[in-house]
């Protein structure tokens, strides 16, 4: 009665060239280990749940990726979007769909571009969510410890009473708080980062949309019919650039309840820069993270250096510096300017 949903339909624009909207990051070798950032959130839901009961949710274009990527998922669990809506016309699909064939469904949402470094204790925390959710009416979120007062995460404010074991409840949630709300957060000492992660029963969200986002709520109760017909595709591409572009944080978790976080840790980590993978990848003693097997640095430090195996790069003289190659583009961008790289694309 388990099921577990991808959502694989972002662009990851901070991370270009290796990132681009033909070849996002999620279907790429982001940390050298030979596994796709989708693959490795797909294995690391190994034993919680049948393949069958695996779905993905992407854009129509990035069909041929996820078929390759993950050859064993079968082809009509593959959830295809007409244009991006962000994450709450994703879920509200996905939900709406799973609810007409398993009206019991229990969920695990989760997105791709995660990196995990426990996943024995992932896997824990994740049996343990669904056992709480699976005859609770109860909305569930991963909490990370805060480290830094980050504005592009969720804050989870967490109460101190204990529901079940190592669950709370919560008090309010806040998506991308501004600079001095992060910092007072981080202070306070009782707020967790939202993991991207949400464990529910289909019946709970779907009660959840139908209260805080009843258009789009009445736009999926249309297609009732249609799910797991040939008319599927049609239907969706029709209506759903009529969806609101929203992301389910906005549009359900800042607006609920019965909201509760596991704080957990499993050397969780957002692959969303250049910053962030360096961070992750493991360093020379100049700190020097490099992905690529022909790499040299000379008198360099505190790079990050991405770029084909076989590729011969010689580095001399830099200091915090993003050196990308991906096809023909190469990107040599100083650490700090990262945020910038949005607008090179422009
Ligand atoms: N199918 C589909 N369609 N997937 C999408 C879409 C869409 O339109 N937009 C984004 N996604 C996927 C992305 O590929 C990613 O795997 C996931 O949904 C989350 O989207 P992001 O765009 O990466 O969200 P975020 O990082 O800004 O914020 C979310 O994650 C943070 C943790 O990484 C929020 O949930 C935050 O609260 C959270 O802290
Ligand atoms: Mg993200």
């Amino acid at each position: 009665n388990n099921h577990i949903v991808i959502m694989a339909g972002g662009i990851g624009s901070r991370f270009w060239p290796m990132s681009t909207p033909e070849n996002p990051k999620q279907f790429i070798d982001v940390t050298g280990c030979g596994r796709t950032l989708l693959q490795l959130t797909a294995d690391r839901f190994e034993g919680i749940a049948p393949i069958e009961n695996m779905w993905v949710v992407t854009s129509k274009k990035y069909f041929s990726l996820v078929r390759e990527q993950l050859p064993n998922l079968p082809e009509s669990n593959i959830l295809l979007e007409p244009c991006m809506r962000n994450t709450a016309p994703c879920i509200a699909y996905v939900s709406w769909k799973i609810k007409k064939r398993f009206p019991d469904a229990n969920m695990v949402v989760t997105a791709s571009d995660h990196i995990v470094t426990d996943v024995k204790e992932f896997r824990r925390v994740i049996r343990k969510s669904l056992d709480f959710t699976a005859s609770r009416d109860a909305i569930l979120t991963l909490g990370m410890n805060p480290t830094r007062p980050e504005t592009g995460y969720g804050y989870i404010a967490a109460l101190p009473d204990v529901v079940a074991p190592e669950i709370h409840r919560v008090e309010s949630f806040r998506e991308k708080p501004d600079f001095e709300t992060a910092q007072a957060y981080l202070e306070a000492g009782n707020y967790f980062w939202n993991a991207g992660l949400f464990i529910w029963n289909v019946k709970t969200i779907e009660k959840a949309f139908r209260t805080f986002q009843p258009d789009m709520a009445s736009a999926f109760d249309r297609l009732n019919d249609v799910f797991f017909t040939s008319k599927e595709q049609e239907c969706i591409d029709e209506m759903f650039p009529d969806c609101t572009k929203i992301s389910i944080d906005y549009a359900v978790m800042e607006k609920a309840k019965d909201i509760y976080v596991f704080p957990a840790d499993f050397g969780w980590s957002d692959l969303g820069t250049w910053g962030s993978l360096h961070t992750l990848l493991s360093h020379d003693d100049a700190e020097n993270a490099t992905v690529g097997d022909q790499v040299t640095l000379i008198d360099s430090k505190n790079c990050v250096v991405h770029v084909p195996a076989g590729k011969r790069v010689v580095i001399q003289g830099l200091d915090g510096y993003i050196i990308a190659e991906k096809g023909d583009t190469l990107l040599i961008c100083k650490l700090e300017e990262e945020q910038h790289i949005k607008d090179f694309l422009k």
